[in-house]
């Protein structure tokens, strides 16, 4: 096994970082890694935006190259020179899926293939495929640990499976240094606001109704994103990864009626904007996660509070209004009408 990289100096690719977890991913390097060098690789699909990484303009350790991960030529050109990558390129909406998943098996699968191949011809130091506790399926006993069955239910969920499956096969079959991360909810700053806590902050700030799908009382296992990003970097920087899986969760687990109640009890709104609509076909019931894998060979421990990251996420949306009106325009108007006009 190789040793580990030194991160300091890394040479970082990160697809998918105009997203939500990736734009905070690439900011917690450059902060914490000024000698580093970061290239993102990045579609700008409805869910990438450049504002999420505005506060790195003019930056001389960060590069934007837009492109498609599925374009073989556009990723050997933003491979040049990188050592690291850490892919969060995505289709990464549920609801999306369920009404149409040819992008997501384009994205989440094929893809990961196409950034595999030229990771294992430049012979990267390591490959981080970014997958999710959705590959579990609902776990309704026992949270899942990494050896739990792939049971996914959602074509999202069977895409990132394909995905990480793909990663992993490159580690046994050709060496290529792959680890894979499976994460659960995350919230925090520069989320799209299809997604429950930005849609619902959002929603509530306007005197729109919170579509609460079914009887709201299905369950997540919420991590705030730092705690995230930073658990992808104590993973990176560990010995002997190679080849592996990690569940990374924060135990904080909360149904969809929990966090609507706490983000109407922070804006002062009425219950009244509580609108149960027709469930979401084939709503994964409950998300569970072991994440004892990773503290015990990282140390990492989560250390944003629920109860404190909530309310700090709920002020960022307040604050940050321009923001979110901008991705709500658009693309998002004709996609909120065809989820919601008629549910
Ligand atoms: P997001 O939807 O906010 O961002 C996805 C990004 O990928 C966007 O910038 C988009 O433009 C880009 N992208 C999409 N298709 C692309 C392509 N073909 N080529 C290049 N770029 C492309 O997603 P997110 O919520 O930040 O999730 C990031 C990753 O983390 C995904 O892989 C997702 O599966 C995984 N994940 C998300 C969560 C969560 O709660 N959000 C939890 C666990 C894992
Ligand atoms: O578990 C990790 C996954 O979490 C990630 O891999 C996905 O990319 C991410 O989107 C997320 O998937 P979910 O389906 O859990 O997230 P979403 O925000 O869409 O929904 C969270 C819960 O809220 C779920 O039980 C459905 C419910 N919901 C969601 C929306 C958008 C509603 O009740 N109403 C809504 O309008």
């Amino acid at each position: 096994m190789a040793e580990a990289p030194d991160l300091k100096r890394g040479r970082f690719l990160v697809p998918g970082g105009a997203g939500f977890i990736g734009s905070n991913f690439v900011r917690m390097i450059r902060k914490r890694f000024p000698d580093s060098r970061v290239t993102v690789l990045d579609k700008l699909t409805y869910a990438g935006n450049l504002a999420n990484l505005e506060s790195l303009s003019g930056d001389p350790g960060y590069r934007f190259i837009k492109g498609d991960i599925c374009d073989a030529k556009a990723v050997t050109a933003a491979m040049e020179g990188c050592d690291l990558v850490v892919n969060f390129a995505a289709e990464t909406h549920v609801d999306r899926s369920i009404e149409k998943a040819h992008e997501f098996v384009l994205t989440d699968t094929f893809g990961v293939y196409v950034l595999l191949e030229e990771a294992r011809r430049a012979g990267v130091r390591r490959f981080l495929q970014v997958s999710t506790d959705e590959v579990y399926g609902e776990i309704l006993g026992e949270a899942a640990n990494e050896e739990s069955p792939l049971l996914a239910r959602n074509p999202y969920a069977a895409s990132k499976i394909g995905g990480e499956r793909l990663a992993y096969s490159y580690f046994a079959t050709y060496g290529v240094p792959t680890i894979v991360t499976r994460g659960s909810n995350n919230y925090g700053p520069f989320q799209h606001p299809e997604k429950l806590i930005p849609l619902f902050v959002t929603n509530a700030l306007q005197e729109l109704p919170m579509p609460v799908y079914g009887t709201g009382k299905n369950t997540r296992d919420w991590i705030h994103v730092d705690d995230h990003c930073a658990a992808m970097l104590a993973i990176l920087a560990a010995k002997d990864v190679e080849g592996e899986t990690f569940n990374i969760g924060a135990g904080n687990e909360k149904s969809v009626l929990e966090i609507t109640a706490l983000i109407l009890d922070r804006l002062k709104k009425p219950q009244s904007l509580i609108r149960h609509v027709t469930d979401r076909p084939g709503h994964d019931r409950r998300y569970a996660i072991d994440m004892s894998k990773l503290a015990k060979r990282t140390g990492f421990q989560p250390s944003v509070a629920f109860e404190r990251g909530i309310a700090a996420t709920i002020d960022w949306y307040v604050e940050n209004r321009s923001w979110w009106e901008s991705v709500r325009s658009g693309e998002y108007r004709h996609y909120y009408e065809r989820m919601y006009g008629a549910r």
